[in-house]
């Protein structure tokens, strides 16, 4: 099989990170590779705002767990954010599970292709960092606090800017023990016309 579509179906959601810093090269890597992503119009609006000091991590995962823990959500609402708020309860809840690098993805606002592009992007991103041997995941947890002041005026401390949409994010790190086995797919969701 070539190399590509061996990533694409080995690729998994990590969520056991080792303590370890990824080189500088692999963050070099993934970020470059997140740029050669399709974006619509060729806007390439996007920003990747990498974080890898562990006092901003840890400073950022406490303001998430409090947002958390007072957000009021409805019985109906998605049930990961439910399955988020329930988690943030323990004190030990790591929205990013402890990896040592968090790569923010943000988009311009009022840009319909917002969402679209930057996910293509992480994808790419968690697509280089398989291929580097390194673990990643989708981190949706700011992109539900996109608008909570406090985490914002944070943000735009350390150079993302408030007026930007954040879209998501990906843990990257080692991976703690064995991945997850690759999930079944499920059936009927492919159609051909001929
Ligand atoms: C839009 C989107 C949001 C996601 N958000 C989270 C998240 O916040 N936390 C998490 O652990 N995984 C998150 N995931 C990962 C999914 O849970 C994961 O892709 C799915 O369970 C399939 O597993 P796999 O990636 O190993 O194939 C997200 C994935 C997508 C595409």
């Amino acid at each position: 099989m070539n190399e590509t579509i061996n990533s694409i179906k080995n690729r998994r959601s990590i969520r056991k990170y080792q303590e370890k810093q990824i080189s500088e090269e692999a963050l070099q890597l993934i970020l470059e590779a997140a740029t050669y992503a399709p974006s619509g119009s060729n806007n390439q609006s996007w920003i990747f705002t990498a974080i890898q000091n562990r006092e901003v991590l840890q400073t950022l995962n406490r303001m998430v767990r409090h947002a958390f823990l007072e957000m009021e959500l409805a019985e109906n609402e998605y049930p990961a954010k439910i399955a988020a708020k329930k988690l943030a309860q323990s004190e030990n809840y790591n929205f990013y599970y402890n990896a040592p690098t968090l790569i923010i993805a943000s988009n311009v606002p009022n840009y319909a292709n917002a969402m679209a592009d930057c996910s293509c992007a992480l994808q790419n991103i968690f697509l280089t960092a398989h291929s580097l041997g390194l673990g990643s995941c989708w981190i949706n947890q700011l992109r539900w606090l996109n608008d909570h002041t406090g985490i914002r005026s944070y943000l735009a401390s350390l150079g993302l800017t408030e007026e930007r949409i954040i879209c998501g994010a990906s843990a990257i790190g080692f991976i703690e023990g064995n991945p997850p086995i690759v999930k079944a797919r499920k059936e009927n969701t492919i159609q051909v016309i001929k």
